[in-house]
């Protein structure tokens, strides 16, 4: 077996874990913005690894999809690689998990069915934004899918840190379950979560606190992803708000696009911790050893 990917510390971990040659990917883009994979050695004959992160940033979701499918349909029809297994750490437009609004796509399972098209034999990600859609697995009709816990991670990093009266708070009522998950990671007792509404039309957020005193308590504010910023920037200007001593913004994939992190900071983060699902140069916390176990584990 071969890991196809670029050869970044984040590939160059999971090869090493796994005992696998890294056999480079070069990721070509022209000057109109088309891009053109390159895998840069023979596979033929072999089982792969495919290991592609998407890079943090604007409009980046759709590079990293042509990306990984034009890779997965090479590996198989040109490059005579045997079974893929596909590690996309992020998987994108999963928060499209219903038609929201009459004329809308049902996102992760078209693509889902265009990744097995492709030639994945079997999927991991990372901490997928599913509530309505049921499970990873499920989406996925043809191909085993594994959906890792990020939260490990950066629980790691988190216990770590020298915490007063710890407090683990999501930004919003879906964020609850990702506030939970941390909270036993961490071995911390108290979670909660606020209230936060969005405006379907302009993406206008509203945060809606609740009677937690949070007065002189270090703060966790955890959430699965941050995009623009303006969820996690609310929740934690409402956490100093409500007194907390340090606030510190968690979250799993650091999608960021430009001037979210200044929003985060700005609204008084102390410290930001996101892992390393997403190419960015800011991650703390790194996914690599758990996919590497799972992995391992068959
Ligand atoms: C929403 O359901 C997600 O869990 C995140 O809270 C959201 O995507 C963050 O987006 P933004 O950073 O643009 O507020």
């Amino acid at each position: 077996m071969l890991l196809v990917g670029p050869e970044d510390d984040f590939n160059i971990k999971i090869a090493r874990g796994l005992g696998l040659k890294l056999v480079p990917l070069e990721r070509r883009i022209f000057p109109d913005g088309e891009i053109c994979p390159r895998v840069r050695e023979e596979v033929r004959g072999s089982d792969v690894v495919l290991s592609l992160r998407m890079k943090s940033g604007v409009g980046r979701p759709n590079d990293y999809l042509l990306e990984v499918l034009f890779t997965l349909r090479n590996l198989k029809r040109h490059m005579g690689a045997g079974d893929i297994v596909l590690i996309m750490p992020y998987f994108p437009y999963a928060r499209q998990d219903a038609i929201f609004r009459i004329g809308e796509p049902l996102s992760p399972s078209y693509l889902a069915e265009m990744l097995e098209d492709a030639g994945a034999s079997s999927i991991v990600s990372v901490t997928v934004h599913l509530h309505r859609l049921g499970s990873f697995s499920e989406i996925f009709k043809k191909i085993k899918a594994t959906n890792l816990s990020g939260f490990k991670a950066l629980s790691e990093s988190i216990k770590r840190l020298p915490l007063q009266d710890p407090f683990i708070i999501g930004p919003d009522t879906e964020s609850i379950h990702w506030a939970r998950e941390l909270a036993q990671f961490c071995g911390i007792g108290e979670y909660d979560a606020f209230r936060k509404e969005r405006d379907i039309e302009t993406g206008d957020i509203r945060t809606y606190i609740k009677e937690i005193d949070l007065k002189n308590r270090d703060v966790i504010v955890v959430d699965d992803m941050v995009s623009t910023g303006g969820t996690m920037a609310n929740a934690v200007a409402a956490a100093k708000e409500m007194g907390a001593r340090l606030v510190i913004s968690a979250f799993v994939h650091p999608i960021l696009v430009p001037g979210s992190v200044e929003k985060i900071l700005g609204a008084g983060a102390d410290i930001i911790i996101a892992t390393d699902t997403i190419e960015w140069g800011g991650s703390k916390a790194s996914v690599t050893g758990d996919i590497i176990d799972t992995l391992r584990g068959g």
